[in-house]
């Protein structure tokens, strides 16, 4: 199971062509599978954005940061994937979510938001399982994959409970499958769009024991077996139904039916690619240095721990190698970089893919402004 999750992180994270000094934004973060594995790719110089809705795992991958002493690279976002408000336009390199769509009723509204925050030439990678595959495919007469035949009328009673909680042609885990995903990331604007489909239909394998597999679910959000049948049948029904399943279970005389899809796309690159000269424009003192990953990464962190529902966790910390690289690199910009650490900064790259900075160090102009469109001398 560990080998499997980690061969799926690393396939999330091979689609999404982490680059050194990228800032990766990963959707629905859990516990960190792929952000930490994110965190590795992007190095010492780069950034990741843990985003969920639930406040507790934001609160542990923190301390996992904390313990890796990589607290200064990540920032922790409380948000919904269809909802990234305290993510700016075009502020990320990459987005990654695995798993996550299938707990949200709108997914092509997840798609928009990903495209949004992605800056031009930004790369998506999404994984989630198509569970309409084996709701939709497997035999009628088959209950969590194991033939019920001789009970079927228990069986019909259970199923029901799990049907009424979840319907199949409404609920969010069980109402798309692959080519949903493939137009949602179509119609979001992406494009080089790529889906991998895998289905595996192979024998079950033998539970360790009858209480491990009763007493867990198909998901979080459904009863155990074990609460669905004292929810669902009579104490002798009861008695019925697992004296006929319990030998199935431990001898794994069952079938296994899963379906997974990946799909990453990039977001289109509209604009030419700025020369270095082009890409620079200062301003009493203050210098925007576009594709310096290492200035713009500050500057959507500082945006992003400006934000209701964002939190840095390197406010008000001392200058890294990162900004001391890119001081070699671009002097002045780097300068601004590091002066911005101490004021409040907004980065907004909007629809004509334009860089606009408000704010400065205490030393500036607090209004002072530079804009900056590639091409534009
Ligand atoms: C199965 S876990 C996957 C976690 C992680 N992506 C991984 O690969 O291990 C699903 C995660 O999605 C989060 N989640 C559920 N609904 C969400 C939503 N609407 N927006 C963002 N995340 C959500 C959950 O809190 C949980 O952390």
């Amino acid at each position: 199971m560990l080998e499997r999750l980690t061969q799926i992180r690393d396939a999330v994270l091979d689609r999404a062509r982490l680059d050194a000094g990228d800032t990766l934004l990963d959707v629905g973060c859990g516990d960190g599978l792929i952000g930490f594995g994110g965190l590795d790719r992007v190095g010492p110089t780069g950034r990741v954005i843990f985003s969920d809705v639930s406040q507790d795992l934001l609160d542990l991958c923190r301390q996992r940061a904390l313990e890796l002493d990589a607290a200064e690279r990540c920032v922790f976002v409380l948000s919904s994937a269809d909802r990234l408000d305290a993510v700016p336009d075009g502020s990320v390199d990459a987005v990654t979510a695995r798993s996550v769509l299938i707990y949200v009723a709108d997914k092509p509204a997840c798609f928009r938001e990903f495209h949004r925050v992605l800056h031009p030439g930004g790369r998506l990678s999404v994984y989630e399982p198509i569970n309409a595959f084996a709701a939709r495919t497997g035999s009628d007469g088959r209950f969590c994959g194991y033939d019920m035949a001789p009970v079927a009328d228990l069986a019909a009673k259970v199923k029901a409970l799990y049907v009424g909680l979840q319907p199949p042609d409404a609920d969010p885990m069980l109402d798309f499958d692959e080519r949903d995903l493939l137009h949602a990331a179509e119609q979001a604007g992406f494009t080089e769009i790529h889906l991998e489909l895998r289905v595996d239909v192979e024998p079950q394998l033998p539970a360790l024991g009858w209480d491990g597999f009763a007493h867990s679910a198909g998901n979080p959000l459904i009863p155990t077996l074990a609460e669905a049948l004292a929810q669902t049948l009579s104490p002798a029904e009861t008695d019925r139904f697992r004296a006929h399943l319990q030998p199935l279970v431990e001898a794994g005389r069952g079938e296994h039916r899963l379906a997974t899809a990946g799909v990453w796309a990039t977001k289109r690159s509209t604009a030419p690619q700025p020369t270095a000269s082009a890409n620079k424009r200062s301003t009493r003192g203050m210098s925007v240095h576009r594709q310096s990953t290492s200035c713009v990464g500050q500057l959507t962190q500082w945006e992003l721990g400006g934000l209701p529902g964002a939190e840095s966790t390197q406010r008000d910390e001392p200058a890294g190698p990162e900004e001391q690289q890119a001081g070699q690199r671009d002097r002045r910009g780097c300068e601004a970089g590091v002066e911005w650490r101490a004021a409040t900064v907004r980065l907004d790259h909007g629809g004509r893919d334009q860089a606009r900075v408000a704010g400065g160090s205490q030393d500036d102009d607090p209004q002072a402004t530079v804009f900056r469109t590639p091409g534009q001398a």
